[in-house]
């Protein structure tokens, strides 16, 4: 048992350290924490405003409870991530196409049974995978809520954290936990905030929290970069139910420029 799951680590780590060099590919985990504050939304059109500049991108829907992004994406793929962890279908296989241009999705199944995995690198391996493709300029990897460990896996191989966090103090307690999370093996972490009603705001509370891990002395070369907020709007409510993405439907709207001004901020902070 031990010595089947440490071959695998090591086959981990080989492809990881294959892929690193080798790959252009970028990869960003969105994570937050807490459930229900956009993250979904949230990636989806940034994936889009993403794919108009012209870059090649992949979403993998990695939320173990609620896969959406198929229903975002009004698409209804025919396999999943788990059709490649159970091994019956390749990487390219279990890839599909959307309605746009450079952007590719890897859906996920709500509801699935985790605990069949054997172990859980399997979900790291399609990282490494999707990398070794060499074929994408960007992944983006959407979260479900929590700090369980098949999140803490995704949040391993990335080298890129992205924190989508609304002003809530439930919402902020949960990101405070994944900076003390995050700051023992990571360098940084990167936050966005969403329904906030301007720059400033955003700006305020992650002051906030760069003060508080100060405070209790959280590893000292730990950064947490603020990039951004997007404020509250009936567009995004109304396009999400309609299945459409509201960067694409309303591409002049203020929202849309906010994520803009997120995207142009990310591209200068990921690795
Ligand atoms: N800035 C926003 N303004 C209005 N509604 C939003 C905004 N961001 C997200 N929503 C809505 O909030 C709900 C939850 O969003 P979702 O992306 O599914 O959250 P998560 O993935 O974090 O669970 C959705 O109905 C979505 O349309
Ligand atoms: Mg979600």
């Amino acid at each position: 048992m031990f010595n089947s799951i440490s071959t695998q680590a090591n086959k981990l780590l080989h492809l990881t350290k294959k892929n690193s060099t080798a790959s252009k590919t970028k990869i960003i985990t969105i994570t937050s924490g807490k459930g229900g504050v956009g993250k979904s939304t949230f990636t989806a059109n940034m994936a889009y405003l993403l794919a108009r500049r012209g870059y090649k991108i992949a979403i993998v829907d990695a939320d173990i409870g609620l896969a959406n992004m198929q229903v975002l994406f009004d698409i209804k793929p025919r396999l999943t991530l788990f059709d490649y962890i159970e091994g019956r279908n390749t990487i390219n296989e279990i890839i599909s196409s959307t309605a746009y241009n450079n952007l590719d999705l890897v859906a996920g199944k709500s509801g699935y049974q985790y605990a069949n995995l054997k172990n859980s690198l399997v979900l790291s391996r399609v990282v490494d995978e999707i990398k070794g493709l060499n074929k994408y300029d960007i992944v983006l990897i959407d979260t479900g809520a929590g700090l369980n460990e098949y999140v803490q896996e995704f949040l391993s191989v990335s080298n890129n954290i992205l924190a989508l966090t609304t002003t809530d103090p439930s919402a902020l307690t949960d990101v405070y936990a994944l900076m003390k999370m995050l700051s023992i093996d990571k360098d940084r972490l990167l936050i966005c905030f969403n329904h906030t009603k301007n720059y400033k705001i955003g700006e305020t509370i992650a002051n906030s929290l760069v003060n508080l891990a100060k405070k209790n002395r959280l590893n000292h070369n730990f950064v947490v970069k603020y990039i951004g907020n997007v404020s509250t709007s009936a567009n995004i409510t109304t396009t999400s139910r309609l299945r459409k993405l509201f960067a694409h439907e309303f591409i002049n709207d203020e929202i849309t420029k906010q994520l803009h001004l997120v995207i142009d901020s990310l591209l200068e902070n990921i690795h």
